[in-house]
């Protein structure tokens, strides 16, 4: 059975490091996993008020659409001011709304964070787990996936060059694939 996993990535940034290392470690899951990459950059800002007057932009239509055909979700996020980007935020309201309609409900997901910097994005992937907890998703708990120092491990060309980290994102989709294996049989 084919099993669709939307990749959600908090940079917007063409070179994004963040993005290298997630488009990377998804192609470490099984040959029955599609990947779909998810745009969030065109995602109008959430606005309560367009929902209850049923003005729901287009963006958001196409968004929410798109992500309630996935099976499953890789976040992966770059640290802004020791939390997640907006943008990553943005998507993540516009997805779980209206109310009890959440395209994130109980979607399994792992999260990836990752920073040039030595504290590894912390401070986002734990802002990042505490919605998706709150979102009933569940979550990758081990391994914990902080890659930092992260121009230290790829090349010019953005190819993770350290086997080390290939070996540990390895593992953690390795891990992703038995929640996912577990919440959709
Ligand atoms: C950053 N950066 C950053 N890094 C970090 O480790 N912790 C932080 O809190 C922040 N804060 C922050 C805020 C803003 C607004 C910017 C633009 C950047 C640096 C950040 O990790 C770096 O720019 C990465 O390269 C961003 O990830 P991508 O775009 O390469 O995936």
């Amino acid at each position: 059975m084919t099993i669709k996993v939307g990749l959600v990535v908090g940079s917007l940034r063409k070179d994004s490091y963040t993005r290298a290392i997630a488009k990377q470690a998804s192609e470490l899951l099984p040959d029955n996993y599609q990947v779909i990459d998810i745009n969030i950059g065109n995602l109008d800002l959430y606005n309560q008020d367009l929902d209850d007057e049923d003005r729901v932009p287009q963006s958001w239509k196409n968004f929410r659409q798109q992500m309630s055909k996935v099976d499953a979700v890789i976040f992966a996020t770059p640290e802004y001011n020791r939390s997640v980007p907006g943008a990553l935020k943005n998507a993540i309201d516009v997805g779980s709304r209206p109310y009890g309609k959440s395209i994130w409900d109980k979607k399994p997901a792992i999260i990836l964070s990752v920073s040039p910097g030595s504290i590894s994005g912390f401070g986002a992937n734990h802002h990042l787990r505490q919605s998706l907890v709150f979102l009933n998703m569940p979550v990758v708990s081990q391994p914990e996936v902080y890659i930092g120092n992260v121009t230290s491990v790829l090349d010019d060309n953005l190819k993770i060059t350290n086997p080390g980290t290939l070996h540990f994102l390895q593992s953690a989709m390795d891990t992703f694939d038995d929640l996912v294996n577990r919440f959709n049989d």
